[in-house]
């Protein structure tokens, strides 16, 4: 299958913020472009904000003027649907209502010719129903793309019951053909981002709920420690509240109170007191003039150990070791293969693995204190660490010394099951691995999808594969175990992939 050929005309409907982002994108790669929206007022914004967003990348250097002049001459306003006629390829991006939706694409099915694409660019509705009325559902597609289109990278292909894959496979390769990462996903509640994003949020919210760590140190740890560009707190400032907490609501009740997904009363209170994040000056953090913010907690400086002892063959810590030796602690190699981490003095430290630092200190018989997971411990630059209920707080202070010795700031947390990073990394890939089970998506393409569409610093199921799998299974166990709920079971997929032995990518 190839992509569109360049001399097909390109339709787009609605020329809101998403559709002349997508006739920006088409435009550029060379197709004629033929623009609809019922308000003339909606036009003459969306083709200004077009204009807007070329003359800024001709100051840029990124295009000349000439190119700028090409891609504008190739934008056709349109007041009537007919207009549209000689598209092959038409992208609708009009309001999120699927009766809407339904009436313009039959209207379009006696204007359009018979071998024309319709795709939708809903992020919500499902492709299946759409399509259900139409003369010809086989050419109904989803074309999924994220905001700002120009800009995110990736094009989720949605395959309704019926969609031809011929079609889904033009929509994809015209996709790849515009510059985009494309992905094929079933028609299924929040296709692959909306769902496999969820625990991002959800996650963060439930610690702030259970007292076990603040926003700020929250984001803090997923950005410095984690590698993501923005904090679960901050992303839902910008995205707005109010979006976030529909779209959380609309997959919650779309797999019937799948508990994974349940809304938090935490984001509803927002939502009721009017805070919807930057659009509206506040939400989790204050945007007015002169707002003061919370920070990070961070750890005050405790003095450096001069001496751990390695535990345990984790891959994970050879980072570590490096940057300890750099900083003049010696590293002896510990001879019981049964205990993973550091020990500094009778201090152990261990790698999170969802296990209460409480419990392993009983278990182990043993002061215990547990570290975040780290996208690269050797460039992290915050640590979230938590300490046993029993443990003192001068042996919390070894610990505390020991990351500051190689140049981390420390967030002392409460002892929750998984921490931070760790228990939201382990829930994306839990969630990201059960879409693949379901049929949704290849691993492939969750990585993908989530690479690119939230710009998350490792596919989630690649992630877990370099964590280990075994760990991953662990860490959701104790989730499960220590909250009792149905929310933290693990996929199937990876529960099978560990007793197997396998991968999961
Ligand atoms: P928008 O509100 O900015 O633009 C919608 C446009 O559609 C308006 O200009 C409106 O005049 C026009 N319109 C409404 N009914 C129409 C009709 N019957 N015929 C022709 N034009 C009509 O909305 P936005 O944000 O661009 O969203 C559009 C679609 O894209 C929705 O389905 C939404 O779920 C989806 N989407 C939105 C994303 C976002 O971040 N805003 C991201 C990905 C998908």
């Amino acid at each position: 299958m190839t992509a569109l050929s360049i001399d097909n005309a390109v339709a787009v409907i609605g020329a809101g913020t998403m559709g002349a982002g997508i006739v920006q994108v088409a435009a550029t790669a060379g197709h004629a472009v033929y623009l609809f929206d019922t308000s003339e007022e909606a036009l003459t914004r969306g083709i200004a904000q077009i204009e807007k967003f070329l003359g800024r990348s001709v100051a840029k250097g990124r295009m000349d003027e000439a190119q700028r002049l090409a891609i504008l001459g190739r934008i056709h306003r349109c007041c009537d649907l007919k207009d549209l006629a000689p598209a092959k390829l038409i992208i609708e991006a009009i309001v999120e209502n699927i009766d809407i939706k339904r009436s313009v694409f039959s209207q379009l099915e006696d204007i359009l010719s018979e071998e024309a694409i319709l795709a939708s660019n809903t992020s919500s509705l499902s492709i299946t129903e759409i399509a259900a009325k139409l003369k010809r559902p086989e050419r109904m597609v989803g074309m999924h793309f994220f905001n700002p289109a120009p800009i995110m990278k990736l094009v989720e292909v949605i395959h309704g019951l019926v969609t031809d894959k011929d079609v889904a496979q033009i929509t994809f390769d015209t996709a790849v053909a515009w510059g985009k990462k494309a992905v094929h996903a079933k028609s299924t509640p929040g296709f692959i981002v909306n769902r496999v994003a969820r625990p991002f949020y959800s996650e963060a919210l439930r610690l702030v709920q259970e007292g076990g760590a603040d926003i700020a140190t929250i984001d803090s740890c997923l950005k410095e420690s984690g590698g993501f560009p923005m904090g679960p707190f901050e992303l839902m400032d910008l995205i707005g509240n109010d979006i976030n907490f529909s779209v959380t609501k609309s997959v919650y009740d779309a797999y019937y109170q799948e508990p994974r997904y349940r809304p938090n009363l935490i984001q509803q209170e927002q939502v009721a007191a009017g805070r919807l994040g930057r659009k509206s000056g506040q939400g989790y953090y204050d945007y007015r003039d002169g707002a003061t913010n919370p920070t990070a907690q961070t750890a005050d400086s405790a003095p450096a150990p001069t001496a751990v002892t390695l535990m345990g063959k984790n891959a994970l810590f050879s980072p570590l070791v490096d940057l300890a030796e750099k900083a003049g602690i010696t590293v002896n190699i510990g001879d019981t293969e049964e205990l993973s981490g550091f020990m500094i003095g009778d201090v152990l430290l261990a790698l999170t693995d969802g296990t209460p630092a409480s419990e392993l200190s009983n278990v182990l018989d043993r002061p215990t204190v547990v570290f975040d997971l780290a996208l690269d411990y050797k460039t992290a630059t915050r640590i979230a660490l938590a300490k046993g209920d029993q443990v003192s707080g001068a042996d919390l202070a070894k610990a505390v010394g020991f990351f500051q010795a190689l140049g981390k700031k420390v967030s002392v947390i409460d002892d929750c099951p998984g921490l931070i990073v760790m228990r939201i990394v382990g829930m994306l890939a839990n969630e990201g691995s059960d879409a693949v089970y379901q049929g949704v998506s290849s691993p492939e393409g969750v990585d993908i999808a989530m690479m690119n569409g939230v710009n998350y610093p490792k596919g989630p199921l690649a992630w877990a594969q370099d964590i280990g799998l075994e760990h991953i299974f662990g860490l959701l166990d104790a989730l499960s175990h220590f909250y009792g709920e149905d929310r933290y079971r693990t996929s199937p997929l990876i529960r099978r992939a560990v007793i197997a032995g396998k991968t999961l990518i």
